[in-house]
């Protein structure tokens, strides 16, 4: 299955465009079910659009957001991507917004991914998702040919939250699996620089999942992936 593209003149423009985008489809979600549940990233591209949205007259206390993943450190640790979503979303208007983060005090990682597992199955399909890519070619934290990539990519597996340890990246991490990323209508990639959008066709064309695991995401045919993406 391909992808749409779409690109921007400037990061900018395609924050505004993204937040305009996702406004909409949680707008529609709440008007037909009540409630919206939006999936996203750490690191610091979505940061601009974060912004924006605090911004949004959006009804936020009908509003759900789940970390796409998570570096396995407490949120007051400055790799936590719940710090960040705290520190640059969850402001304003958003502040009355519900984040289910990952990390839970008191449990060893595998514990905090089997009681993170049974919150997100319990969770309906996401109105959106919103992925980040790193050069190496991960999503989420689904890591090259990290120990238990196979499974955390295998679209017909049952765990929705898996312990990863990136052969290539600091901290242990936990990570929403391939099969539950999907599970949406609205699965968008957000990605800038020229860097990115070279790895991007490197990963189409990859045939091995384990190696560059977006294009797990890239190559599959059970929901439309629209890449987002400025110079
Ligand atoms: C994380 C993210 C990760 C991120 C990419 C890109 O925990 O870091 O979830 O998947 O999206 O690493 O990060 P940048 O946006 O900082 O390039």
């Amino acid at each position: 299955m391909s992808y749409s593209l779409a690109s921007f003149a400037s990061r900018d423009a395609l924050d505004r465009a993204l937040c305009a985008r996702v406004e909409t489809i949680l707008q529609a979600g709440i008007e037909d079910r009540g409630q919206a549940f939006c999936v996203i990233s750490g690191g610091s591209t979505p940061l601009g659009f974060f912004r924006l949205l605090t911004k949004s007259d959006l009804d936020f206390s009908k509003v759900t957001f789940i970390l796409a993943d998570e570096r396995w450190v407490r949120p007051d640790h400055p790799d936590s991507n719940e710090g960040a979503v705290r520190r640059h979303l969850l402001q304003g208007p958003a502040r009355l917004a519900t984040l289910i983060g990952l990390f839970q005090e008191g449990l060893d990682i595998k514990a905090n991914a089997v009681s993170s597992d049974q919150i997100v199955q319990a969770l309906p399909l996401f109105d959106v998702v919103i992925l980040g890519m790193g050069l190496d070619g991960h999503t989420a934290s689904l890591f090259p040919s990290a120990t238990g990539i196979e499974a955390a990519l295998n679209l017909e597996g049952s765990a929705s939250v898996v312990a990863i340890q990136p052969l290539s990246a600091p901290n242990a991490r936990l990570s929403l699996s391939a099969q539950r990323l999907i599970q949406t209508e609205n699965l968008i990639l957000h990605l800038t620089s020229a860097e990115k959008l070279a790895v991007l066709k490197q990963a189409e064309a990859c045939q091995e999942a384990a190696l560059m695991p977006v294009s797990r995401f890239l190559n599959q045919s059970k929901v439309a992936l629209q890449v987002v993406w400025a110079p």
